[in-house]
């Protein structure tokens, strides 16, 4: 039985590639951090599950404590490891740069030499959380493996290095170590302060009377969104290739903020209206059925713009050539967006409809 230790199984990529790795008999080690309330809710259902009985397990551990990192790596002597721990808000990386370089790029490192100095080079894969972030402001039309690195934030930045460092040990130790570039991925697990969840969210508690708007940012930037699910199968494709190697994982298809709440708004079967522009740009409700949605009104405003949520520094136009991993690597995305939204909402509607309770 392959051993995997994956850090950041807490966070939504590390509990889907948790039942991934376990629904394909490894032993999985997860690496949470210590924090004052508890923050296993997305593998709480993993844990307690008698099918995994002695297979998952959860250490603590912190990616800026190297000690933790190399006493953690050095008992379990994994044949993989998923390095998917980070201060992974772009928005939040211009609050607090030294900790997401901390954690982010010298954290790698830290995985990274704690492979080393555990003489496990040869044996021990790894996987490196990359990101579309990387590409920043675009050198191509659609962002391949080929295409130039502009990070745009304290996160690309730290993300640069962890790119880099993982790239450099492949090369200098021979080996094998190797970097997802993933684009945006969603699902039902996605953190509450990213964009999509926040809008699934923020709807589903509008539908309910909990809440009366959504506050946004910049909502014309465009992104390539996909399904957490179907990314974390290519992540562990990329370990098993026999050759360490950098891929792109993305869906070639891209949208604006704005696309994405009038395709959730549509979905519901609710007509909203766009009016002003900027910072005064709001959403309106103006059709909708009255007896299934009783908490609605007609012209409420549901979407406003604040300038608290616009980033210093955006990246604005984001969209993946995943080609390579198609022909290397026999993958592709299976969930659309329509699709995703409607997992999204679906789950956000039950877990509001808690909230009342
Ligand atoms: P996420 O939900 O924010 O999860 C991040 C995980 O890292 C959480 O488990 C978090 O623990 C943990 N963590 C944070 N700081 C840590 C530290 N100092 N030591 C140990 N663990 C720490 O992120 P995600 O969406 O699953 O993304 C997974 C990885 O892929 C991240 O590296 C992210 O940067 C990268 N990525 C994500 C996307 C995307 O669209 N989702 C795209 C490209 C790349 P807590 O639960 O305690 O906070
Ligand atoms: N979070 C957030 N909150 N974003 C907003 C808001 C808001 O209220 N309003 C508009 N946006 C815009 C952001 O400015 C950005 O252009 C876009 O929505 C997406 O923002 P996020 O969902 O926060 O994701 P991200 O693209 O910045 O970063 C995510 O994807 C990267 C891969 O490209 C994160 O998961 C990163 O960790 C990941 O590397």
């Amino acid at each position: 039985m392959k051993k995997a230790l994956i850090t950041g199984v807490t966070g939504q990529d590390g509990s889907y590639l948790s039942e991934f790795l376990l629904n394909k008999n490894y032993i999985v080690y997860g690496i949470k951090r210590k924090s004052s309330s508890l923050n296993t809710d997305r593998i709480d259902h993993i844990y307690s599950n008698n099918k995994f009985k002695n297979k998952f397990f959860l250490i603590y551990g912190d990616l800026t404590d190297v000690n933790s990192i190399s006493s953690i790596i050095s008992k379990i002597k994994p044949d993989e490891i998923y390095n998917l721990a980070a201060q992974s808000h772009v928005g939040v990386s211009f609050e607090l740069p030294y900790y997401t370089a901390q954690v982010n790029a010298i954290g790698t490192l830290n995985i990274l030499e704690a492979i080393r100095a555990n003489e496990l080079q040869s044996k021990t894969r790894f996987y490196q959380a990359s990101t579309s972030e990387l590409f920043g402001e675009i050198q191509d039309k659609k962002q391949s493996e080929k295409t130039k690195f502009y990070p745009k934030s304290p996160y690309a930045t730290s993300k640069l290095f962890g790119y880099w460092i993982t790239k450099n040990y492949r090369e200098s130790y021979n080996m094998h170590a190797s970097n997802g570039i993933l684009f945006n991925h969603e699902s039902p697990r996605r953190g509450e302060t990213f964009v999509t969840r926040k809008i699934t969210r923020g709807i589903s508690k509008i539908i309910l009377g909990i809440e009366d708007h959504i506050k946004l940012g910049n909502i014309y930037s465009l992104r390539d969104w996909g399904h957490a699910r179907d990314y974390v199968e290519m992540c562990w494709k990329i370990v098993q290739h026999k050759k360490a190697d950098d891929f792109i994982v993305a869906t070639g298809k891209q949208h604006t903020v704005k696309i994405f709440i009038e395709k959730c708004f549509k979905y519901l079967d609710i007509k909203i209206k766009w009016s002003g522009s900027g910072i005064n740009e709001t959403a309106t409700i103006v059709k909708y059925d009255q007896d299934r949605y009783p908490n609605l009104k007609k012209n409420m405003k549901v979407i406003k713009i604040d300038k608290k949520y616009f980033r210093p520094n955006e990246v604005e136009n984001l969209i993946g050539d995943f080609s390579k991993s198609k022909k290397t690597l026999n993958w592709k995305p299976k969930t659309s967006i329509n699709d995703l939204i409607k997992e999204m909402i679906d789950s956000d509607m039950s877990e509001s409809k808690k909230l009342l309770k």
